[in-house]
């Protein structure tokens, strides 16, 4: 029996070890608890995912609180989690994020509205994905945002879209804010 701490020991260091390639200084709360809340949200889409593609059983309650989760977890929660002086390593945030406050919040905002017509979609499905929510062939996949700002066509409301259009225009924001405020890892 006395063998099992020296085992658990060597576990242990062998963990330390492999984190020492990791930077020294050590993430702070506010970075911990978005990555966090990052990790949630695409846990969250993994599970909308899987429900459209059918690799997922239908279930609305499911659907819903993993919309809920990105709802929440976006808009004016998602800014406050990115506070001055909280950028650079060991956070992947740029610190691009101060020069550009404004877009910043519009990614974060744009993500929450989809996100809140995406939750609306459920209640009104309670027993599967409905032929409404599917996206049309052929249906504009361009992002809503970026369109806007080039001046193109006005954004169409997001209650009158397609939940799944919803969801890959959700995708759009996450991979659009990531390119430009998120250090690339690996
Ligand atoms: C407004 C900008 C913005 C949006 C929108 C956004 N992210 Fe992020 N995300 C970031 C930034 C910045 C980081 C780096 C955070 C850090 O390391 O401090 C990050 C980090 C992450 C991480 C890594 C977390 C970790 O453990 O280090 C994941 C996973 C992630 N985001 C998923 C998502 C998903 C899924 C969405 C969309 C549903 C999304 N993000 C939307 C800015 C954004």
């Amino acid at each position: 029996m006395r063998r099992v701490p020296v085992i658990a020991a060597v576990i242990v260091v062998a963990g330390l070890a492999a984190r020492s390639a990791l930077p020294e200084t050590a993430v702070s709360p506010v970075v911990a608890e978005r990555q966090a809340s990052m990790k949630a949200m695409a846990s969250a889409a993994k599970t909308i995912s899987g429900i459209f593609d059918g690799k997922m059983a239908y279930d609305a309650v499911a659907f819903k609180e993993a919309a809920e989760t990105i709802r929440r977890r976006s808009g004016s929660a998602m800014v406050d989690a990115f506070p001055a002086g909280s950028f650079g390593a060991p956070s992947a945030a740029k610190a691009e994020i101060e020069q550009s406050r404004e877009e910043f919040a519009a990614l974060a905002l744009h993500l929450e509205s989809l996100a809140t017509a995406l939750s609306d979609a459920a209640d009104e499905a309670p027993n599967g994905i409905t032929e409404a929510m599917r996206m049309k062939p052929g249906m504009a996949m361009g992002s809503s945002l970026l369109g806007k700002r080039a001046g193109g066509a006005a954004e169409a409301d997001p209650s009158k879209m397609p939940a799944e259009h919803l969801f890959h225009l959700m995708l759009q924001d996450c991979t659009n804010c990531h390119a430009k405020f998120r250090e690339k890892r690996q």
